[in-house]
């Protein structure tokens, strides 16, 4: 089938590629020219397993394409995929004059029979305001659905193949029917239903998730104060099939692109409806207390962080992404650096983005030149091979052996074997 995808982001491009090497004929469209030109020569502008390799081959294949242009973009398309950003605004409510842009320009070039839909993460009556906005001015036949994506960054291909379920909220058979046709090969649970309701599952599942780190993370400040440990205690929970394993690792809280904006998005949906939904204001109350665990740590550690050299491995908002989107390290970054702590940095990929939210930062290639003298090595993000680092020399490269572990990575008591002063969250 064909498919046009506006917007190659995150969700656009990996929807998009992905779309494309189940045999559909995919043409991605992005204002930005430069990032355009790049993936017409296979070159994928963020950091994402396995993305790169399948944009090539498709490319190769002829079943993926790239423009600037989405009057030629759509032309023969018969579904059309929404992938713009929808961020938070200041009150926390969300942004949506993008998605509503790209249905204005549909409303205007929309040749033949499409359905429209809608992948960006958006509040409930959305997909009916995209309607409205494009039969303003189209009076042609047309559909718009809803089909919200559930991939994560770091491991989005993945996913993609490997889904839980497939949502798709429509209203007529014919789109229905289409909906069937484009996700035909993936043997998945797919639930037809309602705009309205698939709008809704998107904020829900990630609310939902986002409340079982904070909960994790409540019991982990109780595990400290009871001589209890989290990990255990998660583990013993998530055996319960009902309360699952996922989602149940206590550290420095949730970050990227994703949860902090849905939950406080959802939260506002609530307000706006006439609802108060507690819950939610607890669960963001609670993930900012984590941001702040280990600066207040460092303190008390160091006393006085002033002109304290410390040092952070990961800048992400989490393993497997350049992305630092609201990202727990780069909070934690600029509060030590408020409190007079110099800074240096070590992380696989995202020292790029980084550099251009952080001032008076040294970064390193090197994770031991990282470490040289300083007074703290603060672990922000889980990467694995931060496990495998050789953590005698790390010990006699720090100017103090102190190491606070803020996402449970390594194990405590390898590392007080090791002389280090280790600190972790919850155990
Ligand atoms: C999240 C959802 O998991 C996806 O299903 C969804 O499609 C996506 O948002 C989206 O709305 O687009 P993502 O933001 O890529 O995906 O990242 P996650 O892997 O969910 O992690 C989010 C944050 O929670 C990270 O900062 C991570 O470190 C943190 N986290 C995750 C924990 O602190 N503890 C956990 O147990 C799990």
């Amino acid at each position: 089938m064909k498919i046009a995808i506006i917007g190659t982001g995150y969700v656009g491009l990996v929807t998009g590629t992905c779309l494309s090497d189940l045999g559909h004929k995919v043409t991605c469209i992005d204002l930005d020219k430069k990032k355009i030109n790049n993936l017409k020569k296979g070159i994928v502008p963020i950091y994402e397993q396995g993305l790169e390799e399948l944009v090539i081959k498709n490319i190769k294949k002829n079943n993926l394409s790239f423009t600037n242009s989405l009057k030629k973009g759509i032309k023969g398309a018969k579904t059309v995929f929404v992938c713009v950003q929808t961020p938070s605004k200041k009150d926390g409510s969300v942004e949506l004059k993008y998605v509503y842009k790209v249905a204005k320009q549909l409303s205007e070039n929309i040749e033949s029979y499409k359905v429209i839909v809608n992948k960006s993460t958006v509040p409930v009556g959305t997909a009916k305001e995209v309607k409205k906005i494009i039969k303003k001015k189209y009076k042609g036949d047309f559909d718009v659905v809803s089909c919200p994506e559930f991939l994560r960054e770091g491991s989005a291909v993945i996913d993609f193949f490997g889904a839980d379920r497939i949502i798709v909220g429509c209203e007529s058979e014919k789109s229905c029917q289409i909906m069937k046709e484009i996700f035909k090969k993936m043997k998945v649970k797919k639930i037809f239903t309602n705009l309205e309701n698939a709008e809704l599952v998107k904020y829900a599942s990630n609310a939902f998730l986002a409340t079982k780190i904070s909960f994790i993370n409540e019991m982990s400040n109780i595990c400290e104060r009871v001589g209890a440990d989290v990990e255990v205690v998660a583990r013993g929970m998530g055996l319960d099939r009902r309360i699952g394993q996922y989602f149940l690792r206590a550290g420095i809280g949730y970050g990227g692109s994703c949860f902090p904006k849905d939950v406080k998005g959802l939260n506002q949906i609530s307000g706006t409806h006439g609802y108060d939904f507690k819950l939610l204001k607890a669960v963001i109350e609670v993930n900012n207390y984590q941001r702040q665990l280990l600066v207040e740590r460092s303190e008390k550690i160091l006393k006085n962080l002033k002109n304290k050299q410390i040092t952070i491995f990961g800048l992400a908002f989490k393993n497997n992404t350049d992305d630092i989107r609201e990202s727990a390290a780069i909070e934690i970054i600029k509060r030590l650096q408020k409190k007079g702590a110099k800074v240096q940095a070590y992380d696989p990929v995202a020292q790029k983005n980084a550099a251009k939210v952080l001032n008076n930062i040294i970064f390193w290639e090197d994770p031991y030149k990282a470490c040289e003298n300083s007074q703290a090595l603060i672990i922000a993000t889980e990467w694995p091979h931060y496990k495998d680092f050789d953590w005698k020399k790390i010990k006699h490269l720090l100017r103090r052996p102190i190491v606070l572990d803020g996402r449970n990575l390594l194990d405590p008591e390898k590392m007080k074997k090791l002389g280090f002063i280790y600190e972790s969250i919850g155990r």
